[in-house]
């Protein structure tokens, strides 16, 4: 522990008035007026108005406070009590999560003080807690049991019963959340996100003490947010799962990379945990600027489009009536042809490729097939053409544009395909990835799909279509896209595409001999 004499040499060192310290030789003068305190030994700074807890985090040192009721993103509680820290001049052990900072104030987070409280916190929680991390989904990624092997007790004291909930052991909340009430900690995360941040006020805590549990505010109702994935994420314990994920792969066999959500313009930055190149679920990647925290619903559950069985990952070409799986060198040559051989060429770019994908093929393809081509972006997203009419679809994050890069292809000076341009040529090269809606096609003109297509997209276009070129997610390649509100957001891979499936430069390079 650090005496006074140690606290004055450090503080003196960064020439900070300490007047936190009634002890005056602990005063010193000097010019800068921010904030600081000392934590185990370290000088850090701190903004005014931060808690102990969020100086830790902010100066990298979050990992030295456990805990079960904060979160960065939810209103403070302070009713968990493990994260306790000592703070000289305080009588008691202190809340880190909930005790303003203040300048001077010298914090220590590893006494044995400090050690005997959260011993005793992880005593009493592991009093009730059934312990089946072999079969609970939450292993490997579970705060408790985290915080079990750092600070837990090694024997308990308790020999009665456990309590449990007989209804509520596995009891299912809505289609996407499963309830273990035997394994909640009674932190209140969850019950705080359904009140103050999501506001659908669907989830309470009922009963006192022993007998205090989480329920549904309406039984019939179940959960309503969108956001429902969010309470498997930051629920410290497997009490609360995401049916999708549930029983589906063990946690520490997934990796993960980062990349941006592309079910709406609001760009949400994600995690995605894959294994072997299969995805096993979207997590949220904390941005401050743009998602916080959190991610929806249909952006979390997105990845099922990216591995979707139906999805053309080979190379097609039109066969007598019917498109056939074929090779790169057949399909590239067949484009290329049909490009050469087309007087007036309409290409419709989803406003889902990136800002690379489009500034290409403006440019790419006049150099190599000539002017012949009008380039036109295409949403799909109702009546919506220009990011001027995109609008928020709730208090949170979800927009109305259902695709990433509206903004970007404004940036590329797309103009939006009106009713009616795409009856103007013999031939339309279709490019969109996935989210942007299917245009309809006049009659009589040959048609070329590029990107990411499923079966059933493709097969309402009918039979115009001559040559399918499978192209690569966003979760598969690298790109630029800018967010409804004007962020620009670089990505890289974060998975080996599925199948043959290319990126856009490379697929179309041998299409001209
Ligand atoms: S279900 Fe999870 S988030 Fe909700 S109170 Fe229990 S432990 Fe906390
Ligand atoms: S709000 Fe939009 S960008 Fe964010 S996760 Fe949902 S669909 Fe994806
Ligand atoms: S994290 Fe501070 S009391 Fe729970």
């Amino acid at each position: 522990m650090c005496n006074t004499t140690d606290i004055n040499r450090e503080m003196g060192k960064h020439e900070i008035a300490l007047n936190y310290c009634s002890n005056k030789h602990a005063v010193q003068k000097g010019a800068n007026p921010a904030p600081k305190l000392i934590l185990d030994g370290e000088v850090v700074e701190f903004v005014a108005g931060d808690t102990i807890l969020q100086v830790a985090e902010r100066a990298g040192r979050g990992h030295l406070i456990p805990r079960y009721c904060y979160h960065p993103g939810l209103p403070i509680a302070g009713t968990c009590r493990m994260c306790t820290v000592e703070v000289e001049k305080m009588v008691k052990l202190m809340t880190a999560c909930s005790t303003p900072a203040a300048d001077g104030m010298v914090v220590h987070t590893k006494t044995e003080r400090v050690l005997k409280s959260r011993a005793g916190v992880m005593e009493f929680l592991l009093i009730n807690h059934p312990l089946d991390c072999p079969v609970c989904d939450k292993a490997g990624e579970c705060d408790l049991q985290d915080n079990n092997y750092r600070y837990g007790p090694v024997t308990s004291s308790f020999l009665e019963d456990k309590r449990t909930y007989p209804k509520a052991a596995t009891k299912k909340l809505s289609e996407k959340i499963t309830l273990n009430m035997n394994r909640c900690v009674h932190c209140e995360r969850c019950v705080r996100f359904s009140e103050e941040v999501v506001k659908s006020c669907d989830l309470m805590m009922v009963n006192r003490s022993w007998h205090k549990e989480l329920t549904l505010a309406d039984d019939k109702l179940g959960l309503t947010s969108e956001y429902q994935g969010c309470l498997s994420d930051f629920c410290p314990v497997g009490a609360l799962t995401f049916n999708d994920f549930r029983f589906v792969k063990r946690s520490w066999f997934l990796q993960r990379h980062p990349s941006v959500c592309d079910g709406c313009s609001k760009g949400c930055n994600i995690e995605v945990h894959s294994e072997d190149n299969i995805i096993y679920r979207f997590t949220p990647a904390y941005n401050e600027k743009i998602n916080g925290h959190w991610i929806c619903d249909t952006g979390r559950l997105s990845y099922h489009q990216v591995m979707d069985p139906t999805r053309i990952v080979r190379p097609m070409l039109a066969h007598n009536g019917a498109l056939q799986a074929t090779s790169w060198e057949l399909a590239q040559a067949a484009t290329g042809h049909l490009l050469e051989t087309a007087k007036k060429v309409k290409v419709v770019i989803g406003t889902d490729a990136t800002i690379e994908e489009i500034r290409y093929l403006q440019a790419a393809l006049p150099d190599m097939f000539g002017s012949k081509f009008t380039f036109r972006s295409f949403n799909g997203t109702g009546t919506l053409s220009t990011s001027s009419q995109d609008k928020k679809l709730d208090h949170l994050l979800i927009m109305q544009d259902k695709t990433a890069n509206l903004r970007g292809a404004e940036e590329c000076k797309l103009a939006p395909l009106e009713n009616g341009q795409i009856n103007d040529s013999d031939l339309v090269l279709l490019v969109r990835f996935g989210r942007s809606a299917v245009p309809a096609v006049g009659n009589g003109q040959k048609l070329i799909l590029l990107g990411v297509w499923n079966s059933a997209e493709q097969a309402s276009l009918g039979a115009a279509v001559e040559v399918m070129l499978p192209g690569l997610a966003t979760v598969e390649k690298s790109g630029t896209y800018i967010n409804c509100d004007g962020i620009r957001q670089q990505f890289i891979p974060a998975v080996v595409h599925l199948g043959e499936g290319m990126a856009v430069n490379r697929l179309l390079r041998f299409t001209k001999k």
